[in-house]
């Protein structure tokens, strides 16, 4: 089984509900029900705009430890509107980069939210409007294939996400796997100008588990190994950059089972509670067990 891929254009360029814009809506809630992941293609996000974003974050990767140092972290948070990122010299197109990348990868995400919200047969803006102010935060990491490269190595265990939605931008590496409802375990292979959607915690709370946060992990396979040859024999970067952008609701919104599913006989399971209070709730859970966060 493979991802469907979804379209947005379509959705996109209509204001109107009709019985095709319906249909792809139900398609995106179905798939993420059952698959906790969505693969989409966005024509504002291309794949030129990744490519621009991965080879200026391979450049700074690649440069020494000593320089990265001088930087805080490569993390963007979109609701600290008066807090400047540090820029690298070097980088004069940092900023912009890093903007632009990670406004389009929001747009992608609103999109699908709306389609998600009518697909799951709540008001189109059941989830955008308490997106947000959102605590976004587009959160590029880089893991040097030359030193962990070999097969097996984990990038990132086994886990579910936190927040809303992420979106991820699609990676010269391959390495993600996903858990789909029905307990089977799957490679996601995106393809090229595609970006990859995974299914938080809060959707789930929102949908009184209808939609459920989607468990993955990033492991060096034997198709990453692949891709590491490729790269040595085209004198290619070995940094695996990923560009991933968590999605949540507004720390002051309250998370609860929206519309009809409040009628869940699951609802219980999923009382009212303050996003950023949720999300407070669950990085101490993710300390205590001592694993890395979403
Ligand atoms: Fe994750």
């Amino acid at each position: 089984m493979e991802l469907p891929v979804i379209d947005l254009a379509p959705y996109l360029e209509n204001s109107s509900l009709d019985s095709e814009i319906e249909s792809v809506c139900l398609e995106v809630s179905r798939t993420l029900r059952e698959t906790g992941a969505l693969l989409v293609k966005d024509p504002r996000c291309t794949a030129e705009d990744n490519d621009r974003f991965i080879d200026m974050m391979e450049k700074y990767f690649q440069q020494p430890e000593e320089f990265k140092r001088l930087q805080e972290r490569p993390h963007l948070h979109y609701q600290e509107l008066n807090s400047e990122p540090v820029i690298p010299e070097g980088f004069p197109e940092w900023k912009s980069t890093m903007d632009s990348w990670g406004y389009k990868m929001i747009s992608a995400i609103e999109s699908v939210a709306e389609m998600a919200a009518i697909g799951f047969g709540l008001s189109k803006d059941a989830f955008t409007s308490l997106m947000q102010q959102g605590p976004h935060l587009l959160a590029p990491t880089g893991s040097d294939l030359r030193a962990y490269g070999k097969e097996g190595t984990v990038f990132a265990g086994y886990h579910y996400d936190l927040n809303f939605l992420t979106i991820h931008g699609r990676s010269r590496f391959p390495g993600l796997s996903i858990w789909l409802r029905n307990g089977r375990k799957m490679e996601v292979k995106v393809p090229v100008g595609c970006l990859l959607i995974q299914a938080g915690k809060q959707i789930e709370w929102l949908t009184a588990g209808e939609c459920m946060a989607g468990m993955h992990e990033v492991v060096v396979t034997n198709r990453t190994t692949d891709a590491i040859k490729r790269a040595l024999e085209q004198n290619c970067s070995l940094w695996r950059v990923s560009s991933t952008l968590f999605a949540h609701i507004a720390s002051d919104a309250v998370l609860k089972p929206l519309g009809h599913f409040s009628d869940s006989p699951l609802a219980s399971k999923y009382p009212p509670i303050c996003a950023g209070e949720f999300v407070e709730h669950e990085l101490a859970v993710i300390n205590l067990k001592g694993n890395k966060g979403a």
